[in-house]
């Protein structure tokens, strides 16, 4: 097993620990060009290799060269697992003249033939691109969840399918926000009934943090005794955290897909053992 995008590397570990497997060490190093060296320092001839690795920033070509590397070495990269694909909000074109990265980074990864399972995967847009083996973290993160009564809120049409899940599993009512986005800033408007409610926000991401926090004063100023938050990948861009914390949110489950610390009003659930 390999990630090859360095902070990968603590669920990794722990993953590859649940394999019970060993992990494959690989040396890169970006030369004073910035191309970027993959080399791999174990014998993996004749042997199946799982590559765990997020789709971040430019990492996508470290990707690329590992698995060259691997067929290389005569070993066989049996299964890609992307526990967090960056790139998916551009889904499509949104403003003329815009490149669809998400299509891209599929389209690539459609190439190397190789199945992938991607978690929590932002828009089912991109499946035409490459047929993921789609799975959700969030029912690991519900099942962190204080037992209560809750009502389900997606704060936008765009997650319904993922609040619906939950809802499902915790047998409880589920109600739909609209979210409007212009730029940084987000606005939401509700209609629904959350009085003297738990409220529970689903998301597929935090990032800036505006979703979440819109939705929380859009539930509390509908009469929500609580809100509570569970997102599959925690970016917090920015001040994200610092707002999060000022927010009407008394709680927010992640999963470590991405390297967050818990602390505060964060929890992080290890997902490691659903990965392996
Ligand atoms: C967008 O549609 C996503 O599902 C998330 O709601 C969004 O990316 C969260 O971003 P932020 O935390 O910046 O509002």
């Amino acid at each position: 097993m390999r990630a090859p995008y360095p902070a990968m590397n603590y669920l990794l570990s722990e993953s590859a620990h649940h394999f019970s497997l060993p992990s494959m060490k690989v040396e890169k190093k970006t030369f004073a060009d910035g191309e970027v060296y993959i080399r791999i320092l174990d014998d993996v001839k004749n042997k199946d290799v799982t590559i765990i690795s997020n789709i971040l920033a430019s990492n996508i070509l470290e990707l690329l060269l590992l698995v060259d590397a691997v067929r290389r070495a005569e070993g066989t990269v049996v299964r890609i697992i992307i526990p967090y694909l960056g790139y998916a909000r551009q889904d499509k074109v949104f403003l003329p003249g815009e490149a669809v990265s998400g299509a891209v980074i599929c389209s690539l990864l459609r190439q190397l033939n190789i199945p992938v399972i991607a978690y929590d995967v932002h828009s089912s847009e991109l499946f035409q691109y490459l047929p993921f083996d789609h799975k959700s973290v969030l029912p690991c993160l519900a099942k962190q969840l204080p037992k209560k009564k809750y009502v389900v809120i997606s704060p936008d049409k765009g997650g319904v399918e993922r609040a619906r899940m939950v809802a499902t599993l915790l047998n409880a009512p589920m109600q739909v926000m609209e979210k409007q986005r212009k730029g940084y800033s987000v606005s939401i408007t509700f209609t629904g009934n959350v009085r003297g409610a738990t409220v529970l926000l689903i998301d597929d991401m935090i990032s800036g943090g505006a979703t979440l926090i819109e939705a929380a004063k859009a539930a509390l100023s509908h009469g929500a005794k609580e809100v509570i938050a569970i997102a599959a990948h925690g970016l917090f861009l920015g001040d994200a955290r610092k707002k999060l914390e000022e927010s009407g949110i008394s709680k927010i489950i992640v999963a470590n897909t991405l390297p967050v610390k818990a602390g505060g009003k964060i929890g992080v659930v290890d997902v490691s053992k659903e990965l392996s």
